[in-house]
């Protein structure tokens, strides 16, 4: 049998783990598994690139960030749209024929979900692998690549709080996540925040001011506040989508964290500073519980495989290991629910989410 594995959306830490057990598992458990590597993600694929991959060129990658495949983004709705010499679905529908492939493994997020449940209408014997630090998939518990991007994230966040207490400032660190925020969420609560601001939670300016008013009345040395990229003010939360990145880029700008962080100044007289994370959170090695994640779920994927179980995506769910259809996925996203257990026990401990009861 002949084997594509592609790596497509934003990197981030343990794509090269879960390339390895995908790897090791059709090596060590399918008779003559021919392994190939698929360049750039479905940028790749729409060319027609391929290269095999041995056995060697998985040694020493579990701990390797990045991807040894490379990645490129591809917007899922140009892919039916007609281009010179075809569309760009037909063109890699084509090409996987080429290839000869019996089975093309997707490491991606819910964009490459979306484009992988294309090909498997087309007849392609796809298997996806769920990733991204955003943790934003439906029907998977956790991706891989987020634990590690909370780890950093806290360690930075963790960093920073020591210089705002020295200077008795208000911090915001902003932490990526433009659509969801839950990686914004578990590291304001592993970091001890004070607030956390979300996309899914839009926050009033009032609240937060009254707030961060109510810390230094109270003495409170410092306030370390954890931004989403896409937490939005109440108001802009009205705004259609494309008209909120208007306005934003009409103030040069594509976050909310620099305007909060000048208002708080104002408003409050305390002295506010801001901090973007930034990539920082996608590169480097993954964490232990992400190279145990990568490595189940890659060697699950390849174990589907192998059995002849294509078009679903692998997942983590009651910490099982299992796996979902991808038409029942594709196309949905998780998000945290203001109603959460989580948000709430964050509430009990007093971190605020800038919002007004
Ligand atoms: O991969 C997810 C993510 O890191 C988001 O959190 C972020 O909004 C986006 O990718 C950044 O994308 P790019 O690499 O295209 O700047």
């Amino acid at each position: 049998m002949k084997f594509g594995i592609l790596t497509s959306g934003g990197d981030c830490a343990g794509l090269n783990a879960v390339i390895r057990s995908i790897g090791l598992y059709l090596l060590n458990n399918v008779k003559n598994a021919e392994i190939v590597g698929i360049p750039d993600g479905y940028g790749g694929l729409i060319r027609g690139e391929s290269y095999p991959l041995r056995r060697e060129d998985f040694e020493d990658i579990l701990a390797l960030g990045g991807t040894i495949l490379r990645t490129t983004r591809q917007p899922f709705k140009k892919m039916t749209v007609a281009e010179e010499g075809g569309s760009r679905l037909s063109k890699m529908v084509a090409n996987y024929k080429k290839m000869g492939l019996d089975c093309l493994f997707t490491l991606g997020g819910a964009g490459t979900h979306k484009t992988a449940a294309l090909l498997r209408m087309e007849g392609g014997k796809v298997i996806g692998v769920p990733k991204t630090i955003d943790n934003d998939i439906y029907g998977t518990d956790v991706t891989f690549g987020f634990q590690t991007a909370v780890e950093v994230a806290t360690e930075a966040f963790d960093r920073i709080f020591t210089t705002a207490r020295s200077h008795s400032r208000v911090m915001l660190v902003e932490i990526m996540g433009n659509k969801a925020g839950w990686l914004t969420l578990h590291t304001g609560i592993a970091a001890g925040a004070d607030m956390i601001l979300i996309p899914e939670m839009p926050f009033s300016l009032d609240a937060v001011c009254d707030f961060v008013t109510a810390r230094v009345n109270a003495g409170e040395r410092c306030t370390m506040i954890a931004v989403a990229e896409g937490a939005q003010l109440d108001y802009e939360a009205k705004f259609k989508k494309e008209d909120r990145a208007f306005v934003r880029t009409e103030l040069g700008e594509t976050t909310v964290t620099r305007h909060l962080s000048e208002v708080i100044t104002e408003r409050t007289g305390a002295e506010a500073r801001y901090s973007v994370l930034g990539y920082l959170q996608r590169g480097g090695t993954p964490c232990a519980f992400d190279r145990l994640l990568c490595s189940r779920l890659g060697g699950y994927a390849a174990r589907l495989a192998a059995a002849g179980r294509f078009g679903v995506t692998v997942a983590f769910a009651g910490n099982k290991v299992t796996f979902n259809a991808l038409a029942d996925i594709a196309g949905k996203y998780k998000f945290v629910s203001p109603e959460s257990d989580i948000v709430r026990f964050a509430k009990d401990i007093g971190i605020s989410f800038g919002v007004n009861a």
